[in-house]
């Protein structure tokens, strides 16, 4: 994973003098290590966490079907945005040109009614058996109501073909919520996510291990990334530690005026990875209060566009628009396979594409866009992964997870609460008792 950062406008200078500002913080990330999950920070001892392993391991033998097709994730941000990133990166993208792979993930999220039944019937003829089936019910409070929502309707639905469907559910919650009882009461299979990790922090927990472990995804992979990514992170030379470094580009920028943060991803099935990290930033970093409880009203607007794609929808506004925008580009190496392009209907149309492949035009592309932020002066850092592997992807997370940490300790605000979602869950939920 590589992170260059010299057309981000912020000096090495500034980044050292930010690195003397962070270090006794991620002393005291050393010392989290030690604790347990007794921190806020404690998200960081998910990697390595053997327990964790063993329970998540326990659940996906006891669920263990050699005919099963689908996996059914019924949760909403925190408690399905970095599973879905994972798993579309990996294989969601190929869903549609890969029908015979087995098995497939199929998200929940937001109440939708023509997505339900559609689901419904499609399943109604896809599943012959209940084995072919898991579906996880994931909630960290246990009452949000779209999630709620979304299991009655598909287990009562599924009850009604299969009465022993319970047997393939998997409630993962607080230990001890509402939700946490109740699937205790009927038998229902549980995995508990450790109380201080907060839901945008949990997808090295039993969130994403447990359904991501089921779709095939090798998730000690996943979480050696993210141990090897975590402990550069804990540096305190901020040369040497990435999370610190973009930390302190995001937070230099915003100083300059730079409010928004575009996650220029090239690399489509991305996609979800930029939505969740849009999550991550938007609620860890927007904030009504400061720390001290003094009213600041302050973050940074996260964006995610998808290269090229997005060149030709806001490719003008970016270029030629308000000058807002820290963009970070994010690529992986191109995959060098495809057959080389040889023009013949439509020769002449391209000049240069002749015995090029789709990566070298892709590399141009990208190339291309840089080159024309910086003649604009539009400042930009640069990530580049080695692949899209498992692997990869949970450095990738893991380093984006202690950037924010490392930002509410420069913005003065908690990185780990959404005290205004709260507000309008509660809104939600006295419209509808009324
Ligand atoms: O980051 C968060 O905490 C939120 O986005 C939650 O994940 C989201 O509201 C869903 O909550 P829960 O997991 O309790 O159902």
């Amino acid at each position: 994973m590589k992170l260059t950062y010299n057309k981000s406008h912020v000096s090495e200078r500034e980044i050292v003098a930010i690195g003397e500002q962070l270090s006794p913080y991620a002393e005291h990330l050393k010392e989290v290590l030690q604790h347990g999950y007794e921190d806020e920070e404690s998200s960081i001892n998910l990697p390595g966490d053997k327990e964790l392993m063993e329970s998540v391991g326990a659940a996906v033998r006891d669920k263990n079907t050699t005919s099963l097709k689908y996996i059914l994730v019924i949760g909403i941000g925190g408690s399905n945005l970095g599973t879905k990133s994972i798993y579309d990166a990996l294989y969601g993208r190929f869903d549609i040109l890969e029908p015979s792979r087995m098995p497939k993930m199929v998200f929940l999220d937001t109440i939708d009614p023509a997505f339900l039944s559609h689901m419904e019937s499609f399943f109604d003829k896809e599943i012959t058996n209940e084995e072919e089936i898991v579906i996880n019910v994931v909630s960290k409070g246990g009452r949000t109501t779209e999630t709620i929502v979304n299991a009655e309707l598909v287990l009562g639905t599924l009850r009604r073909k299969f009465p022993g469907i319970l047997d393939r559910l998997v409630v993962t919650t607080d230990f001890g919520s509402l939700l946490w009882k109740m699937a205790e009461e009927q038998d229902i299979t549980r995995l508990p996510i450790p109380q201080k990790v907060g839901g945008r922090y949990s997808v090295l927990s039993a969130v994403g291990l447990f359904p991501l472990a089921k779709a095939g995804v090798n998730v000690i992979a996943l979480l050696s990334g993210a141990q090897k990514m975590r402990d550069r992170c804990l540096s305190l030379d901020i040369r040497e530690n990435p999370a610190m470094v973009s930390a302190a580009v995001l937070f230099e920028n915003f100083r300059m005026g730079k409010t928004i943060n575009d996650n220029f991803i090239f690399h489509p099935e991305l996609e979800s990875l930029g939505k969740w990290y849009r999550q991550l930033l938007g609620e860890s970093i927007g904030k009504e209060h400061d720390r001290d409880m003094k009213v600041v009203r302050i973050g940074i607007t996260p964006t995610v566009s998808i290269g090229s794609t997005d060149l030709h929808s806001v490719g003008q506004l970016y270029l030629g628009g308000p000058e807002d925008k820290l963009t970070t580009f994010i690529s992986a190496e191109f995959n060098k396979r495809g057959n080389a392009i040889t023009p013949e209907v439509f020769a002449g149309a391209e000049e240069g594409i002749a015995g090029k492949k789709p990566a070298d035009v892709a590399e141009a592309i990208l190339k291309g866009v840089k080159i024309a932020y910086e003649k604009k002066g539009l400042p930009f850092m640069e990530v580049l992964l080695p692949d899209i592997t498992p692997a990869s992807l949970g450095a990738f997370m893991q380093w984006k997870m202690m950037e924010m940490m490392y930002l509410g300790e420069l913005f003065n605000v908690n990185p780990f609460d959404q005290p205004n979602v709260e507000s309008y869950k509660t809104e939600t939920k006295s419209i509808l008792n009324s």
